[in-house]
């Protein structure tokens, strides 16, 4: 499922593929004390006008001098104004990234990989299944079924993290709980004193909202440990492993299948993914994960 990337540009810069575009950020937002997102467009405007790419696809994003590090488009491509990522800080390309502001140029390589199939999704119920930053390529692709509302069956999201303050994309949680065609659930892991909602983890409260598999398939993303339990639920749930789809972003280095670091069992995130059904990740997520 998913994994044909054949068709789809790459627009590399000068023709070479490790030169990046240089990209302008034009907004950024605190979503937690550890996580930001930017918005952000390219300087070249012939650039701006043609790029294009598709939910679930990532890019390689430099800070100059320090080094480039792979993330999502955490936008949709459906709302063209700008391009958006989202990113922890936990290393050095991140603490770098963290520390500029609007009008600060980066370093753009991308889109990479295969995305979402939406060919498959058109017509589904749809079950989004997210946990803290893991809800920035999920968000890529509810936008763009939101954009389309109608080839769309029901849709479901259970999102959580640890605590409120670890909450992401607050905006797009009030938005879709608003939203009368969503069914939405935000839970945090423990009782905390600033939260009066749904409290448990996420694969719990999953089962607990007890989404059909009936013409639906999940699609998961968060921690290693919230997707190792999510897809167990699932399939208690009577989800198949063909009807379950995460998005891996894991140790991507050149993301265009030539440095050999992000295998996972014979596969490459960067070029056979990042978008994998679980029927094809099964046998190695649990040693990965
Ligand atoms: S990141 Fe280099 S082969 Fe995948």
């Amino acid at each position: 499922m998913a994994t044909d990337t054949a068709q789809r540009p790459a627009f590399p810069a000068g023709g070479n593929v490790y030169l990046p575009h240089i990209a302008v950020i034009e907004k950024v937002i605190d979503e937690t004390p550890a996580v930001k997102t930017f918005h952000f467009n390219f300087k070249d405007e012939k650039l701006r006008q043609e790029f294009t790419f598709e939910s679930g696809q990532f890019a390689e994003y430099s800070v100059f001098g320090v080094g480039e590090a792979p993330f999502c488009i955490s936008s949709s491509p459906t709302r063209k104004d700008h391009l958006e990522f989202a990113m922890q800080r936990v290393g050095k390309v991140t603490t770098a990234l963290h520390r500029l502001g609007v009008g600060a140029e980066i370093g753009f390589r991308g889109p990479y990989g295969n995305c979402f199939p939406l060919d498959v999704l058109q017509g589904k119920n749809l079950v989004f299944v997210g946990g803290g930053i893991g809800l920035a390529p999920l968000r890529s692709l509810i936008w763009n079924v939101v954009d389309n509302r109608d080839s769309y069956g029901k849709i479901d999201i259970v999102y959580g993290a640890r605590t409120p303050a670890d909450l992401c994309f607050q905006y797009d949680l009030d938005a879709w709980a608003k939203d009368g065609s969503i069914g939405m659930v935000t839970t945090i892991d423990r009782e905390h004193p600033d939260w009066s909602g749904t409290v448990g983890l996420v694969p719990k409260v999953l089962e607990e909202v007890g989404p059909s598999p009936d013409n639906a398939v999940a699609i998961v993303c968060g921690p290693p440990i919230m997707i190792r339990f999510t897809f167990p639920a699932l399939a208690k749930l009577g989800f198949t492993p063909e009807q379950m789809i995460t998005t891996l972003e894991k140790r991507m280095k050149c993301g265009i299948g030539k440095c050999g670091r992000c295998n996972i069992g014979n596969l490459y995130v960067c070029r056979d993914g990042p978008v994998f059904s679980y029927a094809q990740i099964k046998d190695f997520i649990s040693s990965e994960h």
